[in-house]
């Protein structure tokens, strides 16, 4: 165990940490990222999503991100409705300096399957918002990436809280890209569970083959998954602050919240919604917040009723073999790369009520 003084790890940090072996809480002690000097670079690559409006509202009231940009992709709706609500949040927290690149249509490999049962059919709970006014960039998403990252190399940060296509797009186009990645901070994946299947849980179910280029990049990943995000169910008292506060973005916030707690009320479900990707983004901002553990992760990508599955590895545990050989043949499953040595920090417990103070607070505050 050991603690930094410095967030978010760094590639070399994270090479270093791992070949020493040091496999927990790395971010314990850690300085918040508010005490960070100069904004940190970023881009957000999200499918919006309730829960991913509330991050995108979170972010840009965040002074210590410099978000270089917001790529939509297809997962939670369409693109057609995750694009244009991504422009209505940019626009309702007054941001038209955040570009918007338009991403993927469709997974890699695989058919779109969305989540409107928890989302909405218009991805943000069915709270109706005016048509935006904003319009997406010449560039698309993953040339977008490329450009931004090639700019800034070694500097940039992928929040990333939907399907990873534009991630993993953009890493195949250009085969020098992930070691100039600062990291991936991902809502993503779970150790414990599903919420698609038993077995994955939906960001890395919709396109299973792009999480899988993107943790096996090289490029260091702060894994977010359902092992925590679990844990943050949007509670109508959270809701009543956001309309007491009565600034646009809290009324917008707020709109969008009642809208889908009725609408997950209505699915059968006594709590939630869960803020998934909000946690992922403020893991970004304050790592603190959340108690982490070294793994190597990996994505099911062929298993029959497992599509989707992470996989995490602890480097303890260097007697895991791979799936045994069918008797047609001697392949057996990958055994780990590199030994065991860590390709993930993934968020292992989280302290909810000061993640909904950082988000609640930050969504309300009339600054
Ligand atoms: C993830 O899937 C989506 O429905 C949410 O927006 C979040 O990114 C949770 O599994
Ligand atoms: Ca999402």
């Amino acid at each position: 165990m050991t603690s930094r003084t410095n967030v978010p790890f760094t590639r070399r940090d994270f090479v270093a940490a791992s070949a020493a072996g040091l496999a927990v809480s790395t971010f314990a002690g850690a300085v918040p990222a508010f005490a960070q000097s100069g904004p940190r670079r970023v881009i957000i690559d999200t499918d919006p999503g309730v829960d991913d409006a509330f991050a995108l509202l979170l972010a840009m009231r965040s002074p210590e991100l410099k978000i270089e940009g917001i790529t939509p992709v297809a997962g939670n709706v369409p693109l057609e409705l995750t694009l244009p609500n991504a422009l209505r949040m940019v626009e309702i927290a007054n941001r038209p300096d955040i570009p918007v690149a338009v991403g993927a249509h469709a997974p890699l490999l695989r058919r779109l399957v969305t989540a409107t049962y928890a989302h909405g059919e218009n991805g943000l709970g069915g709270a109706v918002f005016p048509e935006p006014k904003l319009k997406p960039i010449a560039d698309p998403a993953s040339v977008f990436i490329r450009q931004i990252v090639r700019k800034y190399p070694g500097e940039v940060t992928l929040i990333t809280l939907g399907p990873l296509t534009n991630v993993a797009t953009a890493l195949m186009s250009d085969t020098g890209l992930a070691s100039m990645i600062k990291g991936v901070t991902m809502m993503g994946g779970s150790l414990s569970g599903g919420n698609v299947t038993p077995a994955a849980e939906f960001n890395v179910y919709v396109d299973p083959e792009a999480a899988r280029i993107v943790f096996q990049s090289g490029i260091p990943v702060t894994m977010v998954g359902l092992d925590v995000t679990r844990k943050t169910a949007l509670t109508d008292a959270h809701v009543k602050r956001l309309e007491d506060a009565g600034t646009q973005v809290s009324l917008a916030a707020a709109k969008i919240a009642r809208n889908d707690i009725d609408l997950n009320r209505r699915e059968g479900n006594s709590s939630g919604p869960n803020m998934h990707d909000s946690l992922a983004l403020a893991s970004f901002l304050d790592p603190t917040l959340l108690t982490w553990r070294d793994y190597y992760v990996d994505v099911e990508t062929e298993g029959e009723l497992t599509a989707g599955e992470t996989l995490g590895y602890r480097p303890s545990e260097s007697g895991l073999h791979g799936s045994a050989a069918t008797l047609a043949g001697t392949k057996t499953s990958a055994v780990l790369r590199d030994k065991f040595v860590p390709n993930a920090k993934v968020a292992v417990d989280v302290n909810s009520p000061r993640f909904f103070e950082l988000l609640i607070g930050r969504l309300a505050s009339k600054a």
